[in-house]
């Protein structure tokens, strides 16, 4: 037998505010045309003002548990992937813990920026995989829209906020790539890429910084990097993409998800998409597609699932389960 980290529950959280693509003609020079045919995107979601990561991810923890029908006290640990946690320290993982009255287990907030989400999953599996945990919430939350600079027309537009949970159990399995749970993983960075998108601020410049990013060249690099680590992790799992039912890509750009489908060979109707609705919500957005592809009825139990992403470092990876 074989211990394996399965997928028992999934939950998420968009803030109440929906700000349409035509918002941004008031005060940029931008039309929902250009906004659409780059990066389909037609609207995104913003927290209220007071609302934070720690809020949003504990609502959308919240739901995930409620689903599994757990109590927060029989999780043993929280991996939260976020770039804009509420503070400097503690972690944004602490805040929930304590938002969902667990007092006891672990939590910790893993930041790899896009792709924070197969980073977590990679490591919330490690964690199960070699016992220390059997009980694990994977988060991914984001405020973004409190690093945005709203006079940067090539930015501010693509990006949301939101949250979304799963949570994961440990069980004993025959081992094969047809029994459920995390099959592979595959996590990448490269430090040379740093310039491409990042934030010129933070604790030791001694400001909050706006997001900066050459759209073009993330771009570029996004297709043939997401393709590769997808394939990757497929092969780890002694699996094709003919094997695959969906594909649940990090949500930034309608057609850098297209262009992973085709250079995998799969069809958009294996694509779960929710960029249109959500924007780019960073490590929240692979979460935030699952829960939603789960609840259109698209995601179903034992169906293969690849997740990819890729974000600012850059960092990518990919993640192949069986739901
Ligand atoms: C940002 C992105 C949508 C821009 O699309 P693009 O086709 O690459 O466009 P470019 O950046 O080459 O810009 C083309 C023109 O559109 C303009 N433009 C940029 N934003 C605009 C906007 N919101 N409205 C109108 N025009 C805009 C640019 O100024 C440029 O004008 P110029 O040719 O006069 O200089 C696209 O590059 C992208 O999605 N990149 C990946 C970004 C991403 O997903 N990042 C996150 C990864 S986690």
């Amino acid at each position: 037998m074989t211990r394996r980290a399965v997928v028992i529950g999934t939950g998420h959280y968009l803030p109440e505010r929906v700000v349409e693509n035509a918002e941004f003609e008031k005060t940029l020079d931008t039309t929902d045309e250009w906004i659409r045919s780059r990066s389909g995107i037609e609207r995104r979601h913003f927290a209220a003002e007071g609302e934070t990561t720690s809020d949003m991810a504990a609502a959308a923890a919240k739901a995930a548990l409620a689903e599994a029908g757990m109590e927060a006290e029989s999780v043993d640990a929280i991996v939260l992937a976020t770039s804009t946690a509420d503070l400097t320290f503690p972690s944004a993982a602490t805040m929930v813990q304590s938002k969902l009255g667990m007092t006891r287990g672990f939590a910790f907030d893993v930041q790899a920026v896009c792709a924070g989400f197969a980073y977590a999953l990679a490591n919330a599996n490690a964690l199960i995989l070699s016992g220390q945990a059997d009980r694990v919430l994977v988060i991914g939350a984001e405020t973004f829209s409190r690093i945005m600079d709203w006079t940067d027309r090539s930015t501010c537009v693509l990006f949301g906020d939101g949250a979304g949970a799963l949570l994961l159990e440990a069980q004993e399995s025959a081992g094969t790539s047809d029994d459920r749970g995390i099959l592979a993983t595959d996590l990448n960075s490269d430090g040379r890429y740093k310039d491409l998108l990042y934030v010129d601020g933070g604790v030791s410049t001694q400001n909050t910084g706006h997001l900066r990013m050459q759209g073009n060249q993330v771009f570029r690099h996004a297709v043939e990097k997401l393709a590769k680590t997808a394939n990757t992790a497929l092969e780890r799992a002694n699996l094709t993409t003919a094997d695959v039912d969906w594909i649940v890509p990090h949500q930034a750009n309608i057609r850098i998800i297209q262009g992973t489908a085709k250079k995998m060979g799969l069809s958009m109707d294996n694509v779960v998409v929710t960029v249109q609705d959500h924007g780019n919500t960073s490590a929240a957005s692979i979460p935030l597609a699952l829960s939603v592809g789960k609840s259109r009825g698209q995601i179903k139990e034992g169906d293969l699932i690849v997740t990819e992403a890729i974000g600012g470092g850059l960092a990518w990876g990919a993640v192949v389960l069986r739901w």
